[in-house]
């Protein structure tokens, strides 16, 4: 246990889950698990840098963890835990954020993103995400860190802060690595292929659900956008084709070459048919775990506690050593 390499990935829970959080994120952690010891968090301190219904933040946190089961992830083998429940995260956050530059955090496109996007709501969380993310990675001395090309630059920074703080006091933190998969990194929205797939697009034929019914997964297959070149290639001109050869080939496992081989002779029609089916038949299993564990408060209840006692250990470590180095005087 001790010298297995360390693994940390976080989702936040503030949308209803869709096939990309499932196939871009979780489906990818569930190998990793014997060789690596991993900590799966559900990051719910920072799904309140947008405005969140505290109802259905309660909820989401939950299904969150249900869907990390659900999918494979065993309590058992992995940490899975509530980020509010382990206080250290905020506490390292705030010894970081005395090292990040405001030019630093003015540089991430997230940030400039969502400046653009929600104007109304420009709170300081939002500019100081990146922060307490990489207080999330270093508290348990995380090697690397499994994530979506959109995470890159975030990582980036908590590799800087990590080397900064080694080098302003001594050897402290694990420089961590990102781990970005080969095949699509991240799944797309099925009407505007140039952004990720996710809840809040305005477009509900953007987006598959977990909980999407069979017919309405066909049709949404069925509805994505493609283009008039009429061959199944993985290129960057046909960026709609090139995500729908993902999801085929992250749910079958297929290389992405044996399935353009497959549909060389056949048009769209055919393989938007075959992938929908594949869909449905993936999600089919998952589901139905899933509801089991959100009918199970109370061993949800059990993991989350016992996720929480364990990260806590380790995290508390780290931040001892982290309040130590620079000057605080221990209780
Ligand atoms: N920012 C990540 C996202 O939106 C979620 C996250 C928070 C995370 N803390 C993390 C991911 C630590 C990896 C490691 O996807």
């Amino acid at each position: 246990m001790e010298d297995k390499k360390v693994i940390f990935s976080g989702v936040q829970p503030s949308g209803d889950l869709t096939l990309g959080n499932y196939l871009g994120a979780v489906k990818n952690w569930v190998a990793l698990q014997d060789e690596y010891d991993c900590y799966y968090c559900v990051v719910d301190l920072h799904s309140i840098t947008v405005p969140q219904d505290p109802k259905n933040l309660r909820r989401r946190t939950l299904e969150v963890m249900a869907l990390y089961m659900a999918a494979g992830i065993d309590p058992n083998k992995s940490t899975i835990f509530i980020q509010s429940h382990v206080s250290s995260h905020i506490e390292l956050s705030w010894v970081l954020g005395t090292m990040t530059y405001l030019g630093e955090l003015n540089r991430m496109t997230q940030f400039k993103d969502k400046i653009q996007k929600n104007e109304k709501n420009l709170n300081s969380g939002l500019f100081t995400y990146p922060v307490l993310m990489a207080a999330d990675i270093l508290l348990y001395q995380t090697d690397l860190v499994p994530v979506g090309d959109d995470q890159k630059q975030h990582l980036e920074l908590a590799r800087d802060l990590s080397q900064r703080f080694n080098n302003k006091y001594s050897d402290t933190f694990i420089v961590p690595e990102p781990m970005i998969s080969k095949v699509g990194a991240r799944i797309m929205d099925l009407q505007d292929p140039t952004v990720k797939m996710s809840k809040s697009g305005d477009n509900e034929n953007g987006y598959i659900l977990l909980m999407d019914a069979p017919d309405t997964i066909r049709r949404k297959i069925k509805r994505s956008v493609t283009d008039s070149m009429n061959r199944v290639k993985y290129c960057d001109e046909q960026p709609g084709v090139k995500n729908l050869l993902t999801i085929y080939s992250k749910i079958t496992g297929e290389k992405i070459e044996n399935i353009e081989e497959k549909y060389r002779d056949k048009g769209y029609k055919e393989f938007k048919i075959d992938l929908a089916d594949i869909i449905v038949e993936e999600l089919k299993p998952i589901r139905e775990k899933y509801l089991e564990y959100m009918n199970d408060k109370k061993y949800l209840e059990k993991v989350y506690k016992d996720g929480a006692a364990k990260a806590e250990k380790v995290a508390r470590k780290t931040l001892r050593k982290v309040y130590k180095k620079t000057g605080f005087i221990p209780r």
